[in-house]
C-alpha cells in the first residue's frame, strides 16, 4: 500500500499532520526524524514536521536529508521548512518575538499547485520563534503574510516537472491545525495531485485485509483478548471474531469501579455481538486491597497489580483447557498508533506521556495479537462502524483503566463508589440528552466527562428547614483531540443548573456541584 512518511521532529502537532493525511485516505507512517526507511518501494511522498527546537540550536535533530531529497516530493511544516531552508543555503533568524496565531496568506504565485482552490486571503495558523529571512537560489515564495516573508515556497528548478519525484515544498505556517482554514485543501493538494496517491486507505479495505491477514497470522489456534468496555478493545474483539470466530474467548474483569450498572450493560452489549465473554466480578479483592489507602499512584498500583492476577488466573484457565478448539496461543490487545510511535526524547522541551500496553502473562508463553496497531482513535471507530458496531459502543467516551478510584480523592469504600456512580450516571444521561442546534448530543461534543467526589472536603448545606453537612463533586468535561493537551468544555448554563439540581436532589451525601474550569496543561483530565 502506498504511504507517506512523516518525520517527527519533537512538534506537538505531528500526530495531527498523520491523522490528517490518513483523512485523505492515505496509509501514512510516523518515524522519528532520523529513520527514515531507505528502501521501502511503497513510499510516495515524506512530509517533515515541526519541532520545538531552533535550527540553531545546538541539540536541533538536523539528519541526513540526502536519501530523501532529489528522490520523493516532500513537504517542509515550520522547523521542517526552516530546515530546507537552511540546508540548501538559504538563511533563518530569530524573530523580533514569537509568531503564533492567526495570519493571512498574501500571493505572490496565486496559481501554485500546492495552493489549489485556496481563498484570496486564506487564513493559516502560526506558531514559530524563528523566521526566514532568506530563500536559497532556485527556490520561489508563493505567499507571505504581514509579518511573515516567506510563508510558502518552493523549489522552481526540481519542479520543472511536476511527475518527477524531486519536488521541494515548505510552508512556515501549520496546514494541520483546525485554525489553518484550508490546511486539510493544501495536505490534499500535496498528498493527492503532487505525491499522486490512490486514496485507497479505508475502513472497508482495512477490515477486508486484516481479517484476511489475521486468519493468516492465527492459523487454526486460539486467543484471548481483555475487554475493557472501551472503544479499543471492543473493536479489536470484534474484528477477530469476525476472523477466527469462537475461536476467540474474552475476559472482562469487574474491579468493582466502573460506572454504574456497567459491567451488566457492556456483557449485554457483547453477547448481541456475539462474542464469547467470561465476565469476572471481582470487585470484593479490589475493595479489600484498596481499604485505607489515599495516595493515588498506590491507588493505582494495586489496582494494576490485582488486575493482571485476576486476568491471568483466567487466562489460565483457558490456556490450560482441553477444548476441541485449536490451542490458545495468543493474547490480542487493543494497541493503537498513538501508543506505539516512538517518542523523541527531548528533555524538558516536549511533554509526551504514553500510556503503555501491559505486559503479558510469561509463563503462559502468549504471543502478542495487535489487530489496530495502525490505527488513530477516529479510524478505530470508523472500523467500528464498518463492523456494524452500535453507535452507544463506538462513540464511548475514554475512561481510565483504574475507573472511578482515580475520581475519589481519599480512600475509596463501596458506599463512596455508589455515591459517585449516582451522580456520574446522572451527569452522563443529561449529557447524552441535551441536543444541541446541530442536533448532536452534547455527549457526542465532549471528548471525555465525568465526575469527582470530593470525599476528604465537607460543606454546609440547608436542604428544607435541615443543615447539611455533606460532600462536594466536581462536574468535569474536558474537548480533546489526543487527551495529550484539552480544554474544559463551555457546556452551557441551563444544562449545568439542571445537573447540579439533579445530583443535590437524589444522591444522598452530596450538597455542593462544582464545575472544573482548568484546561491541560497546567491541570491534567483526571483529578488523580
Ligand atoms: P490525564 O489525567 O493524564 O489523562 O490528563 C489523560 C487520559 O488518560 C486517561 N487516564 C488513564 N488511563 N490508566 C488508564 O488506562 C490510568 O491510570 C489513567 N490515568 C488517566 C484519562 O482518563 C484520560 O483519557
Amino acid at each position: 500500500m502506498q504511504k507517506i512518511i512523516i518525520l517527527d521532529f519533537g512538534s506537538q502537532t505531528t500526530q495531527l499532520i498523520g491523522r490528517r493525511v490518513r483523512e485523505l485516505d492515505t496509509f501514512c507512517e510516523i518515524l522519528p526524524y532520523n529513520k527514515f526507511p531507505q528502501g521501502d518501494p511503497d513510499i510516495i511522498g515524506v512530509i517533515l514536521s515541526g519541532s520545538p527546537f531552533s535550527v540553531y540550536d545546538p541539540e536541533a535533530f538536523k539528519p541526513d536529508l540526502t536519501p530523501i531529497i532529489g528522490n520523493y516530493p516532500v513537504l517542509g511544516i515550520c522547523y521542517g521548512a526552516q530546515l530546507m531552508a537552511q540546508t540548501f543555503g538559504g538563511k533563518v533568524e530569530p524573530a523580533a518575538s514569537r509568531e503564533y496565531g492567526r495570519a493571512n496568506l498574501e500571493w505572490f504565485d496565486r496559481s501554485n499547485p500546492l495552493f489549489k482552490g485556496f481563498d484570496e486571503n486564506s487564513q493559516v495558523w502560526m506558531s514559530h520563534g524563528d523566521t526566514i529571512t532568506a530563500i536559497p537560489d532556485g527556490f520561489q515564495c508563493i505567499a507571505s503574510t504581514a509579518s511573515v516573508k516567506y510563508a510558502a515556497y518552493y523549489s522552481s528548478t526540481l519542479n520543472a516537472d511536476l511527475s518527477t519525484r524531486n519536488s521541494l515544498w515548505a510552508v512556515q505556517f501549520h496546514p494541520e491545525v483546525f485554525h489553518s482554514l484550508q490546511g486539510t485543501q493544501l495536505l490534499r493538494n500535496f498528498v493527492v495531485d503532487i505525491c499522486g496517491s490512490r486514496q485507497e486507505w479505508s475502513a472497508a479495505n482495512f477490515v477486508e485485509t486484516t481479517v484476511a491477514e489475521l486468519r493468516q497470522q492465527i492459523g487454526t489456534d486460539s486467543v484471548i483478548l481483555g475487554l475493557s468496555g472501551g472503544v479499543d478493545s471492543s473493536v479489536a474483539a470484534v474484528l477477530l471474531h469476525r476472523a477466527i470466530g469462537d475461536r476467540l474467548t474474552c475476559i472482562f474483569v469487574d474491579h468493582g469501579m466502573l460506572r454504574k450498572n456497567e459491567f451488566q450493560q457492556v456483557l449485554e452489549d457483547y453477547k448481541v455481538l456475539g462474542l464469547n465473554v467470561v465476565g469476572v466480578d471481582a470487585s470484593e479483592r479490589f475493595f479489600t486491597d484498596l481499604a485505607g489507602v489515599t495516595d493515588p499512584e498506590q491507588k493505582r498500583k494495586i489496582i494494576g497489580r490485582d488486575f493482571i492476577e485476576v486476568f491471568n488466573e483466567e487466562a489460565r484457565k483457558i490456556v490450560n483447557s482441553k477444548s476441541s478448539d485449536g490451542k490458545c496461543r495468543w493474547l490480542a490487545q487493543g494497541t493503537i498508533y498513538p501508543d506505539r510511535i516512538e517518542s523523541l526524547n527531548i528533555t524538558g522541551k516536549v511533554i509526551k506521556s504514553h500510556h503503555n500496553v501491559g505486559g503479558l502473562p510469561e509463563e503462559m508463553n502468549l504471543q502478542l495479537c495487535e489487530p489496530l496497531k495502525w490505527l488513530f482513535k477516529d479510524e478505530v471507530r470508523r472500523v467500528g462502524r464498518q463492523l456494524g458496531m452500535s453507535e452507544h459502543l463506538i462513540t464511548r467516551h475514554p475512561f481510565p483503566g483504574p475507573g472511578l478510584a482515580v475520581r475519589i480523592l481519599g480512600d475509596i469504600t463501596p458506599e463512596r463508589v455508589r455515591v459517585l456512580q449516582e451522580a456520574d450516571d446522572i451527569y452522563i444521561r443529561a449529557l447524552r440528552a441535551y441536543r444541541c442546534e446541530d442536533g448532536e448530543s452534547l455527549y457526542n461534543k465532549v471528548w471525555q466527562a465525568g465526575v469527582v467526589l470530593l470525599a476528604p472536603v465537607r460543606s454546609v448545606g440547608v436542604m428544607g428547614d435541615e443543615r447539611t453537612y455533606e460532600h462536594p463533586v466536581a462536574l468535569r468535561a474536558v474537548t480533546s483531540t489526543d487527551a495529550m493537551t484539552a480544554d474544559w468544555a463551555h457546556l452551557p448554563y441551563d444544562f449545568l443548573a439542571n445537573v447540579s439540581n439533579d445530583i443535590i436532589n437524589h444522591v444522598r451525601g452530596v450538597n455542593r456541584v462544582c464545575y472544573d474550569i482548568s484546561s491541560k496543561p497546567p491541570a491534567t483530565i483526571e483529578w488523580e
